[in-house]
């Protein structure tokens, strides 16, 4: 019988682990967690907003802007209070903005039908806008110390070498939250998930440091030397290669922005309008595509949305008076929906908060050009 693990458990069919094991995770953890901001004067509110951040960011770049995010929200009453447009400024630089809206409205609801105090039971934390069942766990735990062991990408590599399961992918998941569940140090729920996700972030990870790891002799993957292809990695998604014209549309309020919840991309967010070019034109623009006689501004930039590979271009013209009306006729009969504003182009990337318009502002000044009346 390998040291980490004592014998199954015919209920579960789930090996039970050693206490051992998990004392020694604890010790490592004590003795080598990272001193970080978030994990100071904890409150659910907090850790919620920490656990949000880092789910698709890394800890170092989220750092500055959780720090910033709390000076400015410190309690859910300030962040409830607070308009979307400004909470996504204190969001530019982590991406993907449905996390800060569901955050936005989670907290709404935590403050108008909770007053403000997170929930002690899973079902209720579920009932709140964003919160799944990995972050009502994490934050559970975490904050109060209640029993629930959390999955997330590097829990679950930890777990699957630990306990030797090859399989990975949606069907895994209910059987590593089963092993998760066995391995949950009861005493200190909180420190153990953190724990588990920090072995799995430094020490753990997919070419993994197993000299330095302090369940080295409790590892079943290990024993049997193929810790490195367990878990056995999912089909990547396919890439797709995109094309993507941004327009630089001036009126005389500005430039033109827009924003409509039916689109593929930047669903919460104003944009610069785009259409799509090249061989995946899933979603061609019926506005866009009119002739608008557009100048093409020579630059080209890279950009990553989810498993797409963007290359952009940008076009710009300026509209008069009737063009302009047209357009924006025409943009709200292709797309009821839509919300159009108007931006100074010193203020984009605020006003369209992606890393696009600063790589749109970066290779144009790169490329020494232009823009007529948008200098200042
Ligand atoms: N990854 C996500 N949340 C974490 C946490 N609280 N500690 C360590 N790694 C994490």
């Amino acid at each position: 019988m390998p040291a980490g693990l004592k014998q199954k458990d015919p209920i579960l069919e789930i090996q039970e682990f050693d206490p051992k094991t998990n004392l020694k995770l604890r010790n490592w953890f004590l003795k080598e967690k990272r001193d970080l901001p978030f994990r100071k004067n904890r409150t659910p509110y907090s850790t919620w907003v920490s656990e949000i951040m880092l789910q698709q960011t890394r800890v170092a770049a989220m750092l500055p802007l959780y720090e910033k995010f709390m000076a400015r929200f410190p309690k859910p009453e300030d962040l409830a209070s607070a308009e979307e447009e400004e909470v996504f400024r204190y969001w530019q630089g982590l991406g993907y903005y449905s996390r800060a809206k569901n955050l936005l409205a989670g907290v709404r609801k935590l403050v108008n039908e909770f007053r403000g105090k997170f929930p002690e039971t899973l079902e209720e934390a579920l009932s709140l806008p964003g919160i799944g069942p990995y972050t009502a766990r994490a934050i559970l735990s975490i904050s109060y110390n209640l029993p629930f062991a959390v999955l997330d990408g590097n829990a679950k590599r930890v777990l699957s070498r630990l306990a030797m399961f090859r399989e990975s992918g949606p069907k895994a998941d209910p059987i590593l939250q089963k092993i998760a569940d066995s391995f949950l140090n009861r005493d200190f729920p909180g420190d153990h998930n953190e724990a588990v996700m920090e072995l799995g972030a430094r020490i753990c990870i997919p070419k993994p440091l197993c000299t330095q790891c302090p369940l080295q002799t409790d590892c079943i993957a290990y024993q049997n030397g193929v810790q490195e292809s367990i878990p056995e990695t999912e089909k990547k998604k396919k890439e797709i290669p995109l094309d993507i014209r941004f327009y630089i549309l001036k009126g005389k309020q500005g430039i033109l922005l827009v924003r409509y919840p039916e689109r593929r991309f930047f669903k919460t967010i104003y944009s610069l309008p785009f259409s799509f070019e090249g061989k995946n034109p899933y979603e061609p623009d019926p506005v866009l595509d009119w002739d608008l006689k557009t100048s093409d501004l020579g630059i080209k930039f890279k950009h990553t949305i989810t498993h797409h590979k963007i290359q952009g271009f940008v076009s710009e013209t300026e509209l008069d008076a009737k063009k302009e009306k047209r357009i924006l006729e025409d943009f709200r009969k292709a797309r009821p929906s839509i919300e159009i504003k108007y931006c100074h182009w010193r203020d984009l990337e605020t006003e369209f908060p992606s890393s696009i318009a600063k790589k749109i502002k970066q290779t144009l000044a790169k490329n020494g050009a232009v823009l007529p009346g948008l200098e200042n």
